[in-house]
């Protein structure tokens, strides 16, 4: 159908083919005897130590089942117009495939077994029809990050673990070009002259790819799998991330439109937590939000979701956070939120924050509330500001209400360590008060950390007239005094040390 193959050839069903050496007629009474295996031209599985599908112990694939498969996939691309078949749907693009692999199988004399043979087509229509040994990587829901430095080396992370991830690509340029597929259904392009680049699956999924020569082992992709079902707060009760009553008062931080930073190391859960945040905003609010690649997913109905633009090849063409924090103000928000701060545009966001756009949010990378205080300042000195930094304190306490700080714990937990106020200045040094903290008291014999999560004591927190404005003071009063209190953080502990 698709192929420049001749007619004459033969239809062989699809079935798997062990060929009586010297003979073009497969015997299907071969298939079963296991000896063939030794008479086979080509066999990938046969020597030991190696399971039966080609694959090392450890899950990576063994040399000979790349050089069956290189050999069969160029007889592939020889036979077949891929730009035909990429017009078809996915499942008759399959069945085509399959019969030309069989056939090819079939003439170079490639004993495998059906399962086998399976494998190998799986195989070569994630290269032709998909992102190759991605593939299976980014099927499965359970992996967070994905992760490949080079051909041969590639991690994920499941479970807050880094593990390897034994899938292997045949060589640097098979992945550069998976990159460059990745790369081009966005219109960007990733070689030697531009070798950055950023770029999303058609799933939501963020990319990163960053090539040689920037990358000296080969290209190196990253990716943040994009969760179709976000967690939610009561799931991160659930995981021991926060109790129920630093929900209960995360809920109502959310509730009642206080301005929210969100800080975190990388990888923490501050765009989860961001996520999880906004449930709590009411239906009839409009909601512009602000991001470098989409990753939010707010429930509303109203919103109106902007993302950020890279310069073209030209250079020219940009469109900044800043530039889209600017024009929200334009857009009659009632709330911004803001994916990640990491630049000047922390001052707009201050700004509109201070300016009746309360209960706006937004991230930022930092490793403890009061660092986060550091960082805005030290963004907006950044953008070219000419203001003195005691003028950029004020702003910043006079616009952020709560730092609530994600962390990723060494064991890969990810846990809320700190709800923290912003309640003033004391000459030039802002005043936090902690709410809730995370104290770890310890490891248990896994290695997984053990700690609680404890109340600092205070019953009225800065925002309680906001509170009771919105009729939430019960509920506050009583997540506070219901939830364990700590012994050893007093009010303005904000250096309290868990991260
Ligand atoms: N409390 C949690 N418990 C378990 N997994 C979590 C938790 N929070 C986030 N995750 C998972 O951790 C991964 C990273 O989360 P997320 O993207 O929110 O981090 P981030 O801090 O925004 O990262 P980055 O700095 O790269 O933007 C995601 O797969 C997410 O589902
Ligand atoms: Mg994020």
């Amino acid at each position: 159908m698709f192929g420049k193959r001749s007619d004459s050839d033969r239809h062989t069903g699809g079935r798997a083919m062990t060929p009586v050496p010297g003979s073009e007629i497969p015997s299907l009474a071969e298939e079963k005897r296991p000896d063939v295996v030794d008479r086979a031209p080509v066999a990938p599985a046969a020597a030991s130590g190696k399971k039966a599908n080609g694959e090392e112990k450890d899950g990576s694939r063994t040399a000979e089942y790349y050089s069956v498969k290189t050999t069969v996939f160029n007889a592939l691309i020889d036979t077949i117009d891929l730009a035909q078949l990429s017009q078809v749907e996915k499942s008759v693009a399959r069945e085509e495939i399959r019969d030309i692999v069989t056939e090819i199988l079939s003439i170079k004399n490639v004993i495998m077994s059906i399962s086998e043979q399976e494998e190998l087509l799986e195989d070569i229509c994630n290269d032709v029809l998909g992102y190759g040994p991605l593939e299976p990587l980014l099927a499965r829901d359970d992996i967070a990050d994905v992760m490949i430095n080079g051909a041969h080396n590639s991690f994920i992370e499941v479970n807050g673990k880094v593990v390897k991830a034994g899938v292997q690509f045949a060589d640097n340029a098979q992945l550069m070009n998976i990159c460059q597929r990745i790369v081009s259904q966005v219109g960007r392009r990733v070689d030697e002259s531009s070798p950055i680049c950023d770029a999303r699956l058609p799933d939501g999924s963020r990319v990163n790819v960053i090539a040689p020569p920037l990358a000296i082992d080969g290209p190196c992709l990253t990716i943040r799998k994009f969760k179709k079902d976000k967690l939610t707060l009561s799931q991160l009760v659930d995981f021991g991330s926060i109790t129920p009553e630093g929900k209960t008062i995360l809920e109502i931080i959310g509730r009642v439109r206080c301005n929210i930073v969100i800080s975190g190391g990388t990888g923490s859960g501050k765009t989860t937590l961001l996520n999880c945040m906004t449930a709590s905003i009411d239906q009839d609010e409009r909601i512009v939000t602000c991001e470098d690649s989409a990753e939010l997913q707010l429930q509303q109905p109203h919103v109106v979701r902007l993302e950020t633009r890279p310069p073209n090849l030209e250079g020219e063409g940009e469109i900044t956070m800043r530039d889209l924090v600017k024009n929200c103000l334009r857009m009659r928000p009632e709330r911004i939120i803001v994916g990640e701060v990491r630049g000047p545009e922390a001052f707009d966001l201050l700004q509109a924050m201070n300016t009746g756009h309360d209960g706006s949010m937004g991230t930022l990378h930092s490793n403890s509330p009061r660092e986060a205080i550091s960082r805005l300042e030290s963004m907006i000195m950044m953008g070219g500001f000419s203001l003195p930094s005691h003028t950029i304190r004020e702003m910043i306490v006079g616009s952020v209400d709560v730092i609530i700080q994600a962390s990723r714990m060494r064991d890969g937990s990810r846990k809320i360590t700190h709800i923290t106020e912003v309640v003033g200045m004391e000459g030039d040094v802002p005043t936090l008060q902690d709410l809730f903290v995370y104290e770890v008291t310890g490891e248990d014999k896994n290695g997984r950390i053990k700690g609680h999560h404890r109340s600092t004591g205070i019953a009225r927190p800065k925002f309680w007239e906001r509170a009771q404005y919105f009729n939430e003071q019960h509920r506050l009063a009583e997540a506070l005094a219901s939830a364990e209190t700590g012994t050893g953080f007093g009010n303005n502990n904000q250096e309290a040390s868990f991260v």
